[in-house]
């Protein structure tokens, strides 16, 4: 017979429970996460003697011609872009970001712009009042945009008010931390409230067909809080990042089971709140000092849409025993290995210096294509030497120092070429179009196939 238990111990970090209260969770290995919550009982005569009642189910073949899965246009491309093309209805969506980065007014904004567009929003603020959500909407120019808004942290109430509408063809939940549920002891916030609102709403989600859109709040190491049990229960998790010291947004798909989770969206926080940014090179490369010493640009790829961005790098000698290595905006073991393979097969040293990377406007990159740019960088400030502002680079550098192909040359080159560069450092392997090639293209390559001939050309190695 079960043992009924009265509390139980669950880490607000991954939601594992135990039933012992520790300073450390065994399971996550976070310190004080532990939290006394009351057990979610069992209903009696549950589990697998009850089983053999089960209905037989209808298997159905996996052949068979199924249509796309439905969508609509959020009216913001950059949305559009990074869900797949468009929202499913039914589907959840959890939105993810640091405090202040804008998750509140993009919801607006994308509320406004489907009320606007004659479907019914309706916004649930658990942190705002409804007054302040209003002069939000007011400052956004979206006074007058046919969103249905209440002020409200109470589940069964939200839960009771969807029960009654007939057509909500969107729901923001702004955010689904602050929900709470009287039929659980816990605090708001909580694993065991979060996990219940959240498939509280699923539930109502996949009846009503309608999208819904939950906010989540991330912890200080960029985890979204709460059990990983609200990531597995939502279709879409989308990341909103951005360095507040920068006006550029980046909307990230970090799971999605209707799409690509490799596109990314694009906004400006402006004055008016956020802006769609169509061609984001320009935006990256806007602010750049071409004659600034230690910098390269990459060639990059987000999803189908090549990117351009500047790498900055800072070689200065060290007083350290241990010299600094920080990086910005790339992994940081990335650059690590990237200074051993120099050091190694270039005989470049970098022992006596410190080095700093950084990736300007805030962008993260995880390519890694863009190891010859960052070394390119770092060569160029060793040496203090700048690089031709119209010289681009990209290529995957192994440890032994061979430069490997990056995918879609082509359309890296063509986005170079659009935006007025003229020469480029690529790799030697890989198929790249015709227009490159032979005399009179755009651009003019110099196609390595080792580190060595990139070092060759920018000081130390001469
Ligand atoms: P908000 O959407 O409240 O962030 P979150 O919901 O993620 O916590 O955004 C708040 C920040 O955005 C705030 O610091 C001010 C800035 N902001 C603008 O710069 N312009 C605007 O039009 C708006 C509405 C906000
Ligand atoms: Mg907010």
């Amino acid at each position: 017979m079960a043992k009924a238990a009265k509390s139980q111990f669950v880490c607000q970090s991954c939601g594992a429970v135990s039933s012992r209260w520790s300073g450390k969770c065994v399971s996550c290995g976070d310190w004080n996460t532990i939290v006394e919550e009351a057990a979610e009982v069992a209903p009696p005569g549950s589990g697998l003697a009850r089983a053999s009642k089960g209905r037989v189910l209808k298997l159905e073949s996996l052949a068979g011609v199924s249509k796309e899965a439905p969508r609509f246009s959020t009216g913001m491309p950059e949305l559009d872009r990074v869900t797949g093309g468009g929202i499913v209805p039914g589907s959840v969506l959890l939105i993810a970001g640091e405090p202040g980065i804008g998750k509140s007014t993009l919801l607006l904004q994308l509320a406004a712009a489907l009320g606007r567009a004659g479907r019914r929003a309706i916004y649930f603020s658990g942190e705002e009042a409804a007054a302040q959500v209003r002069l939000r909407a007011a400052r956004l120019g979206l006074g007058d945009a046919p969103v249905a808004l209440a002020a409200e942290t109470s589940l069964t109430n939200i839960l009771a008010t969807l029960a009654e509408e007939k057509r909500a063809d969107l729901v923001v939940i702004d955010s689904i931390q602050t929900l709470w549920s009287d039929a659980l002891e816990a605090a708001p916030g909580s694993v065991s409230q979060v996990r219940a609102a959240t498939q509280s709403l699923v539930r109502y989600a996949k009846s009503a067909g309608c999208a819904l859109l939950l906010v989540g709040h991330v912890t200080k190491d960029g985890q979204i809080a709460g059990p990983k049990a609200v990531e597995h229960v939502v279709d879409t998790v989308l990341s909103f990042e951005g360095d507040r010291g920068h006006t550029y947004r980046i909307l990230r798909a970090t799971k999605n089971r209707f799409g690509a989770t490799d596109e990314i969206g694009v906004f400006e926080m402006a004055e008016t709140g956020l802006r769609e940014v169509a061609n984001p090179s320009e935006l990256f490369l806007g602010e750049r000092d071409a004659n600034a010493p230690g910098t390269a640009v990459f060639a990059g790829m987000e999803g189908t849409r090549p990117i351009l961005v500047e790498m900055q790098a800072l070689v200065a000698p060290s007083g350290l025993g241990v010299p600094r290595r920080a990086v910005v905006g790339w992994e940081q073991s990335r650059l690590a290995m990237l200074i051993a393979v120099l050091e190694a097969r270039c005989g470049v040293s970098f022992a006596h210096h410190d080095v700093y990377l950084n990736v300007a406007g805030g962008l993260r990159i995880v390519e890694p294509a863009a190891d010859l740019a960052a070394a390119a960088a770092l060569l160029a400030s060793l040496a203090n030497r700048t690089l031709s502002p119209k010289l681009i680079h990209f290529g995957e550098i192994s440890l032994s120092g061979a430069v490997r192909a990056s995918p879609h040359m082509g359309l890296r080159l063509k986005e170079a070429a659009k935006l007025g560069f003229t020469e480029a450092v690529i790799p030697a392997g890989g198929e790249i179009p015709k227009e490159f090639n032979g005399k009179g293209a755009k651009l003019a390559l110099r196609r390595i196939s080792h580190l060595k001939d990139l070092a060759a050309g920018l000081g130390p190695c001469d």
